[in-house]
C-alpha cells in the first residue's frame, strides 16, 4: 500500500477496512445531504405566541426573554403580526396580561366578551381575516392566585366547578371569533366539555388544540414573569399551592402521557401538545406513533431564556442552535412548533434560502 496524497505527514498507512457499508457516502456534499435529508422545518410550521397589555400604548421588554415584548394593544399588535406573516407565519397564539384590579379569586374575566383576550382576537380577525388566531384556556392570567383553576380556601384546585368556567372562556373567545382554542388547564374532562359547549353554541368550525402531555415544569419561569401570572401566596385563611403538580403531569412520567394522549383523542381534541419542548423529544415521538392527530410542542419560555442567555454571552452559535432545535422537534414528531424564536428563526430560514439560490 503506497502512501496517499495530501494526508499529513505521519498519517499511519493501512489497507482499506473491508466495510459492507459506509454511511459517510451519503453525507459527503451538501447535494447529497439536502437531497436525502429526512426532516424540514419552516414558518408555516410556526405558531407564535404574542403577549398583549394594554397598561400604555408602548411595547414592554419582557426581561427574563430579551427580545419578546408585552405588545400594546391595538397598531403595536398589528404590526408585530404583519411582520410574522410578512415571514410566513399566519398563526399566532394570543395571551393576555389582566390588570391587576381586574383579577379575581375564581377568574371570571376569562370570559368578558370585552377582556383584552377577545378584543385582541376581534383586531387580529378583523385586521388579517386568513390568520389562524389560537388562544389559551386556563384562568391563571384571570385569578388572583396565578392558578390555572380555581382554588378551594384548603388548596384543593377544583376540577368541575373549572370546567364550566373554561367552557364559557372557550365559547366567548370561539364568539369573538378564535380559530382555535387550547385548554392549557390539565383539568380532567375539559376536552370533551368545552367541544359540548362550542358545538351547543353554534361552534363547530372552531378546533381544540389541547395541551395533552403538559408537565409541571420549572421552564415556566420567564412566562409567569410576563404575565404576573405565578401562584401567590395565600392569606391566613387560604392555602394557595406554590406550584402546579396537582394537575401538571410530573415530569418522570412516560406512559402516563399515553393516558392523556388516549383520553384526549376520544374526547375530540384536534391538535394534541406537547410543553415543554426539549426534554420531552421522547414524548413526542409517543405521541406521535400512539395518534392519528397533528402533533404540536410548546418550546417555551423557560427554553427561549436558556438559549438567549448563552448566545448573548457567545457560548453557543444562537442561530445554528435555535435552527437545531426547531429542526429536532420537526424530527421527533411534532408538526406544529409553538415558538418564541419565530420570528427571528423565520428571518434566518429566508436568509439560508437567498444564499441557496445565489450558490
Ligand atoms: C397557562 C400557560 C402557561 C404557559 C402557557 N400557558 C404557564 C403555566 O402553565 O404555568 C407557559 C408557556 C411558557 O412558559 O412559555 N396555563
Amino acid at each position: 500500500v503506497k502512501p496517499k496524497a495530501g494526508v499529513p505527514e505521519g498519517t499511519p498507512v493501512v489497507p482499506p477496512q473491508d466495510l459492507p457499508s459506509r454511511p459517510r457516502r451519503n453525507r459527503r456534499s451538501e447535494t447529497f445531504r439536502s437531497a436525502m435529508r429526512e426532516s424540514f422545518v419552516s414558518p408555516s410550521n410556526f405558531i407564535l405566541p404574542i403577549f398583549v397589555h394594554e397598561d400604555s400604548d408602548k411595547n414592554v421588554p419582557i426581561s427574563s426573554m430579551p427580545g419578546v415584548f408585552r405588545l400594546a394593544y391595538g397598531k403595536k399588535v398589528v404590526d408585530a403580526v404583519a411582520e410574522a406573516r410578512s415571514l410566513g407565519i399566519n398563526q399566532v397564539v394570543i395571551f393576555p396580561k389582566t390588570p391587576e384590579h381586574l383579577k379575581t379569586s375564581c377568574g371570571k374575566e376569562a370570559f368578558n366578551n370585552n377582556g383584552l383576550s377577545q378584543r385582541t382576537i376581534r383586531l387580529l380577525k378583523d385586521s388579517f381575516p386568513d390568520l389562524e388566531v389560537y388562544t389559551d384556556v386556563a384562568l391563571d392570567p384571570y385569578n388572583t392566585d396565578g392558578h390555572d383553576g380555581i382554588v378551594r380556601d384548603d388548596g384543593v384546585i377544583l376540577n368541575d366547578e373549572t370546567v364550566e368556567f373554561l367552557c364559557r372562556q372557550a365559547v366567548s373567545q370561539a364568539e369573538a371569533g378564535a380559530d382555535v382554542v387550547s385548554p392549557s388547564d390539565m383539568m380532567d374532562g375539559r376536552v370533551a366539555a368545552i367541544r359540548r359547549a362550542l358545538d351547543r353554541e353554534g361552534h363547530t368550525h372552531v378546533s381544540i388544540m389541547s395541551y395533552t402531555a403538559k408537565y409541571a415544569s420549572a421552564y415556566y419561569g420567564p412566562f409567569r414573569d410576563a404575565l404576573a401570572s405565578a401562584p401567590k401566596p395565600g392569606q391566613a385563611h387560604r392555602i394557595i399551592p406554590p406550584n402546579k403538580k396537582t394537575y401538571q403531569m410530573d415530569p418522570a412520567n412516560y406512559r402516563e402521557a399515553l393516558r392523556e394522549c388516549r383520553t384526549d383523542e376520544a374526547e375530540g381534541a384536534d391538535i394534541m401538545m406537547v410543553k415543554p419542548g426539549m426534554p420531552y423529544l421522547d414524548v413526542i415521538r409517543l405521541l406521535k406513533d400512539n395518534s392519528t392527530l397533528p402533533i404540536a410542542v410548546y418550546q417555551v419560555s423557560g427554553e427561549y431564556a436558556l438559549l438567549k442567555a448563552a448566545a448573548e454571552r457567545g457560548w453557543v452559535n444562537e442561530k445554528d442552535a435555535v435552527l437545531e432545535a426547531l429542526m429536532c422537534f420537526r424530527r421527533a414528531g411534532a408538526d406544529l412548533i409553538l415558538t418564541y424564536y419565530g420570528v427571528e428563526a423565520a428571518k434566518w430560514m429566508a436568509g439560508d434560502a437567498l444564499l441557496r439560490t445565489r450558490n
